[in-house]
């Protein structure tokens, strides 16, 4: 069952497509916007992130091999201070801990009350990129990693904090993140349930709207897709190497392979990261965790396919319009043995762009 719900946004009415039975849970296939690139995070964003201990895991193992002894700058501590206050748990010496957000950094300053804390750690308030730090930090924690690995800046982030706050020999973790993708069809990822908004995903739909002044084609993410929708192997079309090249823009072009006969709209992307060169890395669709897939879509319609058709897709990210979060672009070619060749693009810049452009959005908000 769906119900239609009206937000309303800077005096205009925003009518939004919703599952009223249906919120954010282990293993249920939910959807939500992309949040993470924008000022959104409250307490049960900063919970399911201090409570993943699939993430938690690798990045401890990487904290407990680099920082003792050392100055560690910890880029979007979040409200709960969490890798300054593992930094200073592990024995760095010092530690510089960064908040965007006013109500998180507020939240983080209670934490210097624990032993050892407000001695060794600052917490600074701001953007990594407005504020300086001195002495330079040997090892940088910078946990501002997306569902889409980029979308939250870490390239523009990084190559700045390398330029002004990391020392020429200074380890960042994590280590490298990838996004992948894989062709679907948006119905199918919610398996019997309706496609539809979760309702404890409006708040985050009304803030990132409000933020913006009116509403947009918000990149679409979903926990736990149904994985009988992925109609072949994922591919890597976005790579970020915190520790190596680390380009501001790219561009990647994939063959992606139908292995079996079904329907195709679209593209399902998520992260695959490592916090050390050699350690466990996380893929977030086939681990339960904060991190969730988000879906792109690219033809109007569902396309019926056979196995062994192909979808060539390239993949661009360029910096959007604050020099930090980028702007994604999506060109894709179908072959297909029955219908020849279709193409499509898709447009998913950080903020605004057209609203109800596509035929899945003009589904979600009626
Ligand atoms: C994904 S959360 C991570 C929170 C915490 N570090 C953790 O791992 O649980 C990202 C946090 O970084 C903050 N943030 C993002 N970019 C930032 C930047 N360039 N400088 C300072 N804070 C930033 C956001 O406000 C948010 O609190």
């Amino acid at each position: 069952m769906t119900i239609p719900v009206d937000l309303v946004i800077a005096g205009s009415t925003v009518r939004v497509l919703v599952d009223p039975y249906r919120n954010t849970a282990p293993e249920v296939p939910t959807l939500g916007p992309s949040a993470g690139e924008y000022p959104c995070y409250d307490a049960a964003a900063y919970a399911e992130m201090t409570d993943d201990e699939e993430r938690n895991r690798r990045f401890r193992v990487a904290l407990a091999r680099l920082v003792a002894g050392r100055t560690v700058l910890d880029i979007g501590t979040g409200a709960d201070l969490l890798w300054a206050r593992e930094s200073v748990r592990y024995g760095a010496r010092q530690v510089f801990a960064m908040e965007a957000m006013q109500e998180s950094f507020r939240r983080a300053g209670r934490w210097l009350a624990e032993p050892d804390a407000a001695e060794r750690i600052s917490l600074l308030r701001g953007v990594s990129t407005e504020l300086d730090i001195s002495p330079r930090a040997q090892v940088c924690v910078a946990e501002i990693i997306g569902s889409l690995a980029g979308a939250e800046g870490a390239a523009a982030v990084l190559t700045d904090a390398r330029r002004r706050h990391l020392t020429a020999d200074a380890v960042v973790v994590p280590h490298r993140c990838v996004t992948l993708a894989a062709p679907v069809a948006f119905r199918r990822l919610f398996a019997d349930a309706p496609a539809a908004f979760a309702a404890d995903s409006l708040g985050y739909l009304k803030t990132i709207f409000e933020w913006h002044g009116a509403p947009f084609d918000v990149r679409l993410r979903i926990s736990h897709p149904a994985r009988a929708a992925l109609l072949g192997a994922g591919q890597v079309v976005e790579v970020l190497d915190l520790n190596g090249h680390l380009p501001l823009e790219q561009r990647r072009s994939v063959r992606l392979v139908i292995d079996r006969p079904g329907l195709v709209d679209g593209v399902l992307t998520w992260l695959r990261l490592w916090c050390l060169p050699d350690g466990e890395p996380l893929d977030a669709l086939a681990t339960t965790c904060n991190w969730a897939s988000v879906y792109f879509p690219l033809f109007d319609t569902e396309q019926p396919v056979e196995a062994g058709d192909l979808l060539d897709l390239t993949v661009t990210s360029t910096l959007g319009e604050d020099g930090i979060h980028p702007d994604y672009h999506l060109d894709a070619v179908l072959h297909t043995a029955n219908a020849g060749a279709r193409s499509a693009s898709h447009s998913s810049p950080y903020r605004g762009g057209g609203f109800r452009q596509h035929s899945v959005h003009r589904h979600l908000f009626p």
